[in-house]
């Protein structure tokens, strides 16, 4: 007899619908697996049998055949246990099929006919909904997040036999609580901890308000990782929808908790420098999202840029720009978003101490060009906020223990943030930030006054900016204008974007040669050997540039 059961396949981040067909025939006992199932489906048989047999079930005597359709679509992991287990009792007459009619299922089976949580089904429920499903039966582990799913009905089960007793009296279903948030948006650690680093603070302002990217170039201990673990505590909570996609990613690459809800954080993903490519950007046989997608709507904060592998950094340059990773197999292309924000660190030379004013750099002259080089190049290019730390100062650091002197905190900058953001939203379409303004709609919406224009052309000559790093300027002194509550950006909001590009200097001093922004810092004596180019070029007005706390 032949019976069909419903469920669907993970690719990417959508589900694809999957009949489970079951055929008893006659022959010899076995169970033969067809439709382009991996090992695990494979092995499914074997904890198929012993589930419905330790469940007081009947495994079938004779031949039976199942069949994954579609048969070009690759099917991954367990997740087709419970709907083989249930095809098998139809085909075997153990289970009226009109019960299981317009009904999808996904779980593992212990072979005890326990159900288990499978990664992805947030997105299996997603299917299940737009197909029509009358309900989806998953692992009670699994029911939470696939509530989620607004207009489905889902059904938790422990084990096969209360899945069948659910089946029965369908009336007995108890609705999964849906309100479980598995991550409560907090801000975490306050900004008003880290003392001093005017300069950084604000470009993590700036950061925040305008979705920039950013990079700290600092000596070990100067807060390169303390202010990048604030910048999610500066950024709006999520919305329903970006909470969401963040949750659907976790579910599709295995890692959302037993049992949880919504992801409602803001991400902060930390790869270690030794990671994979395909660690970093996504992939696989079957393919996963990558640290990169897991910092969906959040901050992917690369600490120790130089140590991660070229290549590996390289693979970044697209995704940061088009938000999204294209992942290409011979069968199947997947899409997973990323829109992040990165904040990349790194010690100013090999040995950490250049330019700081207690230690010897041990470094040669050479060393530090090709460090510099390593640096260099086309993802430094995308980076719009560059700011040379020094380790604070002791006075700052006592500061942080007289109450009189407190530091502005997390709360107040997220403030205006928000209001930021908010104008920044009214302004830009499909809600980009400011960062990936481009064309025509840069333009329009710059607003700049003709004193700033003729800076920001003087600026181009004299630092050598490439098309792009120059667009970026301009990009900054929007959200500059922005956190001041303007339309209009004026010479102010450009000299201050200009003293975020701090690396283009060294990015010429790399080369070889020295831009006059360096010759002039060191005639004022700030560009004496063994410091670095801080806050741009000397020769360019400063402008009003506002300091915030
Ligand atoms: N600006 C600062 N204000 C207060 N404490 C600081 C500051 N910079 C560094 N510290 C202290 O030094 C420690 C190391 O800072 P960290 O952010 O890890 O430095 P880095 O990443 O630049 O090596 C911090 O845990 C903190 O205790
Ligand atoms: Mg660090």
């Amino acid at each position: 007899m032949l019976a069909r059961c419903a469920s669907a396949a993970l690719r990417g981040v959508e589900a694809l619908p999957v009949t489970v067909e079951v055929d008893i025939g006659p022959g010899l006992p076995g169970l033969q697996m067809v439709g382009l199932g991996d090992a695990a489906v494979q092995e499914s048989r074997e904890r198929v049998r012993a589930a419905l047999r330790n469940s007081g079930l009947r495994p079938p005597l004779t031949r039976v055949v199942v069949s994954l359709a579609p048969a070009d679509l690759r099917k991954e992991g367990p997740a087709f246990d419970l709907p083989i287990a249930l095809g098998l009792l139809m085909a075997s007459g153990q289970l009226p099929p009109p019960r299981l009619e317009g009904i999808w299922s996904a779980a593992e089976l212990g072979l005890d006919g326990r159900l288990r949580p499978v990664r992805g089904v947030l997105a299996l429920a997603s299917a299940a909904r737009r197909h029509g499903a009358r309900a989806l039966i998953v692992a009670r582990g699994n029911a939470a997040e696939a509530a989620l799913v607004e207009g489905l009905k889902v059904w938790g089960a422990a084990s096969l036999g209360e899945v069948l007793a659910l089946l029965e009296d369908p009336a007995s279903v108890i609705p999964p609580q849906t309100a479980a948030v598995a991550d409560p948006p907090c801000r975490g650690p306050d900004l008003a901890e880290v003392r001093g680093q005017d300069h950084g603070r604000r470009a993590l302002e700036i950061a925040a308000a305008g979705d920039h990217h950013l990079l700290l170039v600092g000596p070990p201990g100067s807060g390169k990782t303390m202010l990048a673990q604030r910048l999610p505590g500066l950024l709006p909570p999520l919305g329903r929808r970006e909470a969401l996609e963040r949750t659907l990613l976790h579910s599709v690459a295995g890692l959302l908790p037993e049992g949880a809800g919504l992801l409602a954080g803001r991400p902060f993903r930390s790869p270690h420098h030794g990671c994979s490519a395909v660690a970093l950007i996504g992939g696989g046989v079957l393919p996963r999202p990558g640290e990169l997608s897991l910092a969906h709507h959040g901050v992917l904060f690369l600490d120790e840029l130089t140590e991660f592998r070229r290549e590996v950094l390289d693979q970044l340059r697209q995704p940061l720009e088009q938000g999204e990773v294209w992942i290409c197999r011979a069968r199947q292309r997947c899409r997973f978003p990323c829109r992040i924000t990165l904040v990349a660190a790194t010690n100013p030379c090999p040995c950490g101490w250049f330019g700081d004013p207690d230690h010897a750099c041990l470094c040669g002259e050479s060393a530090r060009r090709r460090y510099w080089r390593r640096l260099s190049g086309p993802l430094l290019d995308r980076i719009d906020l560059q700011v040379v730390m020094r380790r604070p100062a002791p006075a700052d650091l006592a500061d942080g223990y007289r109450t009189a002197r407190p530091q502005e905190g997390s709360a107040a900058v997220a403030e205006r943030v928000r209001t930021a953001r908010e104008r920044m939203r009214r302004r830009n379409p499909d809600g980009l930030g400011n960062a990936q303004m481009a064309g025509l709609h840069l333009q329009e919406t710059l607003r700049l006054e003709s004193t700033a224009l003729a800076l920001w052309e003087r600026a181009l000559g004299v630092r050598r900016l490439s098309p792009r790093g120059g667009q970026r300027v301009l990009r900054v002194a929007r959200t500059i204008a922005d956190l001041a509550g303007r339309e209009q950006v004026q010479t102010g909001d450009i000299a201050e974007a200009l003293t975020y590009r701090s690396f283009d200097l060294l990015e010429a001093m790399a080369a070889g040669s020295q831009p006059a922004g360096v010759s002039a810092a060191a005639a004022d004596g700030r560009g004496r050997a063994g410091s670095l180019p801080e806050e741009g070029g000397a020769e360019l007005p400063r402008g009003d540039c506002r300091r915030h706390g």
